[in-house]
């Protein structure tokens, strides 16, 4: 949610900060701008993707070898030119870029206003510049010391970085709630909201902790203390483990379509070293360090976001069939702010591809201050919730750019069966050979996922009959009840047709009324057990003239015959058959917005990474 990228170093700083914000926007792509300090400091800002950005500043003065950057995804105030960030001081000397929300921007504002500054914009960000630029005048502090007593003043979560045209060749960022990573290059530096824009300069990277402020000067060591104003001494340098590769699109005309691609290796990647057929082992190890918690513990609480949260609702199935674990799964905006009963015999366990979610990221402090055990399942490496929370796992799904989630949730839904199946083990709740079978299954998947990608021709049919729908239904029944959700989710998000997911046998509860020859209904029946109900659920849509699309396993002669189009694919164990179902309704909804011309990557109104409430 907003991306923001800076560099202080020997090179020109345009082109850079422009390539860090085209790999950024996947954040936000509302307006975005730069600012360039140069002896005077020059904005550039612009309505829209950074492509407009770029053509406005074409033939401009663009030197300087210090600059912000910021891709917006607006929050206070419309997108335009004006709202668009970097925001500038009264006077002119501080230019800032921030993501996240000032709370107390209003107050903040009012006050400002009766000690004589005048807003330009409609955001809480200008407020912040104002509000150091008032700080400055009444002391002779460095800029990290006047932006430290700021932030003391400023209640919300951000990520920020300022320039001061009389400090040249220095930067000062620091974040509370928002991520920020630092790159340290060759006498230069780099600043971003996540690695995407650092990993072809350099491998070599600070994670900015929360309620840290950092000092960056070209030639000079970086400096951190917290806002609280105590001295960090060493920061602690990571290496990033990203190659420039991932963050292309690699002959694919969009993000979406190469992560579709992409899950037969990272469903493989996710399971590398933590099981083996052969051996009959699962390890997953976040978990071993954790294991008497968890098999000790009451229930498992899951708490996540969107699609994340889909992979949760998987994990219920999962826990309770294999493991015998009570779990319940919360929005985690809905869990935080509903005083929930919990306690040291809990576990919490959050899901985030992004890791930096915000509502996920409360939802955990909360539960971290009422005792309970938090685990992380994250894809994004070194993010707030992966640092936040007592122990958790990787996906290693790698960088995902397009905004609809697609290979995160197969590497989670992986991930969550493996860490079921361990603790379905430790407790011993599964029969060896019944275990034995689920992870030579597991082991299949990827081959099986490659077969699924064969049917995308078929699939690219269906799309075209489907694509002028109003509406669209999607059904399952036990583990496909999220994925029918899940597949309507992907279709809302980038082709913006309304769909709805719903349990089969809750139709004849409301839905049923929507249905007529114009309603497509996806319905997922790869399942064996309940299979004569889905059967029926198929009948009754078909007594209403609604057009069914049926997901079915290969050998299913029976749905074939009923339905209007069947997508057959491999059969599995049941409790797996969500990473294959999921792959025919993620490629569905690819091709009916192509077909309808959307930007599949980049779909109005959302944002990979909501970093706000
Ligand atoms: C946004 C994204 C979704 C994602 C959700 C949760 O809405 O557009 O794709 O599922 O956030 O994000 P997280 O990073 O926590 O999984």
């Amino acid at each position: 949610m907003c991306g923001i990228v800076a560099y202080t170093g020997p090179k020109k700083a345009y082109p850079i900060l422009i390539k860090g914000l085209q790999r950024l926007e996947y954040r936000g792509y509302d307006s975005a701008g730069v600012a360039l300090l140069d002896g005077d400091i020059k904005t550039y800002k612009r309505k829209g993707k950074v492509s407009e950005l770029v053509s406005y500043a074409e033939g401009q003065d663009t030197d300087g070898s210090t600059g912000i950057g910021h891709t917006r995804w607006a929050t206070h105030g419309k997108p335009d030119n004006i709202n668009a960030h970097p925001h500038r001081s009264g006077d002119g000397d501080l230019v800032l870029v921030h993501n996240g929300i000032i709370e107390n921007y209003s107050v903040l504002k009012e006050a400002l206003k009766k000690q004589g500054h005048t807003f330009k914009s409609e955001t809480d960000t200008e407020v912040l510049v104002h509000l150091i630029e008032e700080i400055k005048k009444q002391g002779n502090l460095p800029l990290e010391e006047v932006v430290r007593v700021a932030l003391t003043k400023v209640t919300g979560a951000y990520a920020i970085v300022v320039l001061d045209k009389t400090e040249p060749n220095k930067i000062v960022a620091a974040r509370k709630q928002s991520p920020l990573v630092i790159g340290i290059g060759e006498g230069e530096y780099f600043v971003a909201s996540d690695a995407t824009p650092i990993v072809e300069h350099t491998k070599h990277v600070v994670y900015l902790g929360d309620g840290e402020i950092a000092t960056i000067e070209k030639g000079e060591e970086l400096q951190i203390k917290t806002i609280s104003d105590n001295e960090i001494q060493l920061p602690f340098v990571q290496k990033l483990d990203m190659e420039i590769e991932q963050l292309e699109k690699g002959g694919y005309d969009y993000f979406m379509l190469k992560e579709i691609h992409e899950q037969p290796k990272t469903i493989a990647d996710c399971m590398r070293g933590r099981l083996s057929a052969e051996g009959g082992w699962v390890k997953l190890g976040g978990i071993q360090e954790q294991l008497n918690r968890f098999v000790s513990a009451n229930r498992i609480i899951i708490v996540a976001c969107g699609t994340s949260w889909h992979s949760g609702l998987i994990a219920e199935y999962l826990f309770e069939e294999l493991a015998r674990i009570p779990v319940e799964v919360e929005y985690a905006s809905e869990f935080r702010y509903r005083n929930p009963v919990i306690d040291h015999n809990d576990v919490v366990l959050a899901i985030s591809q992004s890791g930096e979610t915000a509502d996920t990221l409360a939802a955990l402090e909360l539960a971290k201050d009422r005792g309970a055990l938090t685990y992380g399942i994250v894809n994004s490496v070194g993010s707030s919730i992966a640092r936040l929370t007592d122990a958790g796992s990787y996906i290693h799904a790698g960088p995902e750019i397009g905004v609809a989630s697609t290979k995160a949730f197969t590497g989670q839904v992986t991930l969550l069966t493996l860490m079921a199946l361990s603790l379905a083990e430790k407790k011993g709740k599964i029969e060896k050979e019944y275990f034995n079978r689920l992870i030579t299954e597991l082991e299949n998947i990827p081959a099986k996922v490659e077969e699924v990608m064969k049917l995308n021709d078929q699939i690219q049919y269906i799309a075209s009959e489907m694509k002028d729908a109003p509406n669209a239904l999607y059904l399952g029944r036990g583990y496909n009840f999220p994925v029918a959700l899940e597949g309507a989710l992907k279709l809302k998000e980038i082709s913006y047709l309304h769909a709805e997911g719903y349990p089969a046998a809750e139709m004849k509860h409301g839905p049923i009324a929507l249905i007529d020859e114009n309603m497509p209904v996806i319905i997922t029946c790869t399942n064996k057990s309940a299979y004569e109900k889905i059967i029926s659920n198929i009948q009754e849509v078909k007594a209403r003239k609604g057009v069914v699309i049926a997901i079915i396993t290969e050998d299913d002669e029976e749905i074939r015959k009923i339905a209007d189009y069947v997508i057959a694919i491999p059969d599995t164990e049941e409790p797996l058959t969500p990473l294959l179902s999921v792959i025919p309704l993620q490629l569905l909804s690819y091709h009916i917005a192509v077909m309808r011309g959307c930007n599949v990557d980049q779909p109005r109104n959302l944002a990979k990474s909501v970093t706000v409430e």
